[in-house]
């Protein structure tokens, strides 16, 4: 049973918000109730323990990670040594969206993210859009990204040992082997770890980012011995179009900067810590990014680019002559990827939470254990999903779609800005996009920028997820929402 005694029901809420029963699909959720249930789940409350720090580190964990060890290799060729402008760009779409997760955290701080940001302001069928797109932010690049790690682990046992895990139990049917064992093992570790508690999972994020950043720092140190100003000498050979697709290809690496957002009912003190959480993992990871490119760059001319799946490890090696350089990058990566795996499958769980608790999908997601004061049913059903998906389907182009789904989810989050700003303006904000509604404008036109540069097949498998999208929630959430349920209860009561 939900917690009705701990959360105030929905037909408490404002007059103009919550019940719309002539038009459920617009049907909003009042911010004062979104906040007011925080933390409260069935059976159980989640527990306040996160600081800004721990915050910070939860973003910049789930965002830095497989895409910059290995993006290099598929945008340098597309944009040229102007990959530095392609990161800049991306980085400027994800700095607006941001800015707009920033003030709406500090705002709703709650677990859904921006779910539960479109349910205060765009209502609910395009909340439950959003969620959807989360979803394939979050379920989905879990699984993409612990197929990396198996990469990423094999090259590091050939480095040490001279051994490497045979196809057969290291990739899914259909990509020559049977079982993707590694990818399934590295979910189920940040499985165990996110069972133990919120701060016990933060604690040892902590730790692999402090290594990830180490390594992109020692990448670049090593790098830059090796710098030559003429790989620059032909700056934008492939054109504008090159690099905005490069900033489309590379933009996965930007996803996981709003998970913080997801600790909402966790974090101690959510109105004031989110926003900078947000920020500062972003203004860290950009600068990281740059970095590394001008230096990769510097070091090895732009068509060596073409096909190298570890072209950091590559350059370590080719500049210092030595491969215990590469090994040690792979360790790094292991450890860099492992702690994506960690923080994208929280916030995963966080945002099925809000959403289970809204009743758009089944009550078990929103269950609390009592002792560790984390939602155990959810994290295991999640792992064991995530974990599966990785190890036994090919993933393809449906790992691609993660981008074109986070995009969609962010120039979200740019038009509920805009619209809270109307319809509360008088609510209290802890930060507020600059500028009145330019940036939010102008984060809603770069996502569809990106989102258009993206290939048509992404597209097509982008339409199919939505599809399926919209078979659930007009099979289930849409009369199972708790808004509903609320209202039919109230007029039952008349
Ligand atoms: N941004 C995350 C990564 O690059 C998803 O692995």
């Amino acid at each position: 049973m939900l917690d009705h005694g701990t959360a105030p029901p929905a037909a408490a809420a404002p007059a103009t918000e919550g019940k719309r029963p002539g038009n459920p699909l617009m049907r909003r959720k009042p911010v004062e109730l979104l906040v007011a249930e925080g933390g409260k789940g069935e059976g159980g409350t989640l527990r306040r323990t996160l600081g800004m720090w721990q915050l910070t580190m939860i973003s910049i964990g789930a965002t830095l990670g497989t895409g910059i060890f290995v993006v290099l290799g598929e945008a340098v060729p597309e944009a040229g040594p102007a990959v530095t402008i392609s990161f800049i760009i991306a980085g400027l779409t994800a700095l607006f969206s941001a800015l707009a997760y920033a003030e709406l955290a500090g705002t709703i701080p709650v677990a859904g993210s921006s779910y539960s940001y479109a349910y205060a302001t765009l209502g609910e069928f395009i909340a439950w859009i959003c969620g959807w797109c989360l979803i394939l932010e979050y379920g989905v690049s879990v699984a993409a990204v612990a197929v990396g790690w198996g990469q990423y682990l094999n090259e590091f046992l050939d480095g040490t040992i001279g051994v490497t895990i045979p196809d057969a139990i290291a990739a899914p049917p259909g990509d020559g082997g049977y079982f993707n064992l590694p990818a399934l093992i590295v979910v189920v570790l940040a499985m165990v770890l996110l069972l133990g508690g919120a701060r016990e999972s933060a604690r040892a994020n902590t730790i692999m980012v402090c290594v990830k950043m180490a390594a992109l720092v020692l990448f670049c140190v090593i790098g830059f011995l090796g710098f030559k100003s003429g790989n620059y000498s032909d700056f934008m050979p492939m054109g504008t179009a090159g690099v905005s697709g490069a900033a489309s290809t590379l933009f996965f690496s930007y996803i996981g900067f709003d998970a913080a957002s997801t600790a909402g009912e966790e974090a101690k003190n959510p109105k004031r810590d989110l926003p900078r959480a947000i920020m500062l993992s972003l203004v860290i990871v950009t600068a990281l990014y740059v970095l590394v490119a001008v230096v990769a760059i510097g070091a090895r001319p732009w068509k060596e680019f073409e096909g190298s799946e570890a072209a950091l490890a590559g350059i370590m090696k080719d500049v210092t002559g030595q491969s215990f350089w590469a090994t040690l990058l792979a360790a790094c990566a292991v450890i860099a990827i492992a702690s994506v795996v960690l923080t994208v499958l929280y916030g995963q769980t966080r945002i099925l939470f809000a959403m289970s608790r809204d009743g758009l999908v089944p009550k078990t997601f929103a269950k609390v254990s009592t002792r560790t004061k984390t939602p155990v049913v959810n994290t295991v059903i999640v792992s064991l999903f995530c974990g599966v998906l990785a190890a036994a389907i090919p993933l393809g182009e449906l790992a691609n779609a993660t981008s074109i789904g986070t995009l969609f989810a962010f120039a979200l989050v740019n038009v509920a800005v805009v619209v809270l700003r109307y319809t509360r303006p008088e609510m209290h904000r802890t930060f507020r996009v600059p500028f009145g509604w330019v940036i939010p404008v102008l984060g809603f036109l770069s996502c569809g920028y990106l989102m258009w540069n993206l290939p048509g097949i992404t597209w097509q498998y982008f339409g199919g997820w939505m599809a399926v999208g919209l078979v659930i929630y007009f099979g289930y959430g849409i009369r199972r929402s708790r808004l509903a349920t609320a209202t039919e209860t109230a007029s039952a009561e008349k």
